[in-house]
């Protein structure tokens, strides 16, 4: 595994004012009547620009250095692009459409409805968390997602009594996802799920940015999950439909190999993967090893749910 060392002219994160810094400066200028209020700082209904969203302090620090921006949007696993080479995924996303963009939220709910996207960013709280992510692969990072808790939206779509589990689908478009055809044996669209207790859950967020930003397209644009307690896979990219169902979902990787890729797929040091160890992790771009912690590091948040239930 290589990944490229940025070319000596670009300057590190850490020695340039982080974007969201110079966008909170801005903002309180124009606050202070110091700068007039610009187009760029609007967006949502109230004034606000949907991005960078204010960090919430209490994931404002994941207890390692965040991942430069140039790692973690140049490294990705989104087999729909390229299935084998994590950092040629980047440079095969052009022709995705991402606007408009709809999710269809469907299944045991009383409130079944199909969900734009711009909509739903202005009227949902967005906030910044710092998060740990943690692939199956064993290489992590530390970055600043941009979203809102799950939760906010399946209590706004009222789910009955019978849903016990939320199933994800990713965009299925061959014509703009490369690696489709590429890797045609895969059941295509990427589908994943998660219990509904898992769900509601306050980690789990709706990403719909990344570093103060709209998400990259290599990221999974326009939005995603994020259940930093979870393998990476878990985490499905750029969703346009959420089901509540009564049984637990078939999940992508777990209906391939059941062996190697369990539904729960919690972060555990001490399970190996059949082929590797979980015990360590390589974070990128440096792939220095750390050690892996449970549940990522996440347990106080976490592991209440799980007494005996995981696989
Ligand atoms: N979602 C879809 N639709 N397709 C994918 O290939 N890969 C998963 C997950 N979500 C994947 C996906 C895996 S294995 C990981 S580790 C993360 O996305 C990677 O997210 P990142 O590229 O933002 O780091």
């Amino acid at each position: 595994m290589l990944i490229r060392v940025p070319a000596g002219w670009q300057i590190p994160e850490r020695e340039a004012a982080p974007e969201s810094a110079y966008w909170n400066r801005r903002r309180l200028l124009a606050a202070v009547g110091l700068l007039p209020a610009s187009p760029l700082l609007r967006g949502a209904p109230d004034g606000k620009a949907p991005y960078p969203a204010q960090r919430n302090p209490e994931f404002a620090d994941a207890g390692r250095a965040i991942t430069e921006e140039w790692a973690a949007t140049g490294y990705n696993n989104f087999y729909e692009f390229d299935p084998q080479d994590k950092q040629a995924v980047k440079d095969k996303v052009a022709a995705f459409q991402i606007r408009p963009w709809t999710i269809e939220v469907t299944g045991l709910v009383a409130k079944p409805q199909t969900l734009d996207l711009d909509q739903l960013e202005k009227s949902m709280p967005l906030e910044e968390r710092v998060y740990r992510f943690r692939c199956v692969e064993a290489w992590s990072m530390v970055v600043p997602w941009t979203g809102f808790p799950l939760h906010e939206l399946i209590r706004r779509v009222e789910p009955k009594p019978e849903a016990k589990f939320v199933r994800f689908v990713t965009v299925h478009r061959p014509s703009q996802m490369p690696g489709i055809r590429q890797a045609n044996w895969y059941p295509w669209p990427y589908f994943e799920g998660l219990r509904m207790d898992e769900a509601m859950n306050p980690l789990c967020l709706v990403a719909t940015g990344l570093y103060g930003k709209p998400l990259p397209k290599q990221n999974g644009a326009p939005v995603r999950i994020v259940a930093p307690w979870k393998y990476g896979y878990k985490s499905i990219k750029s969703i346009v439909k959420i089901e509540f169902v009564a049984k637990q979902p078939a999940t992508f990787w777990n209906q391939l190999q059941p062996a190697e890729y369990g539904f729960y797929s919690n972060v555990n040091p001490k399970k190996p993967h059949p082929r590797w160890s979980q015990a360590t992790e390589k974070v990128i771009p440096r792939m220095e090893r750390v050690a892996t912690l449970p549940y990522n590091g996440y347990e106080k948040w976490v592991a209440a749910m799980y007494a005996g239930k995981e696989d």
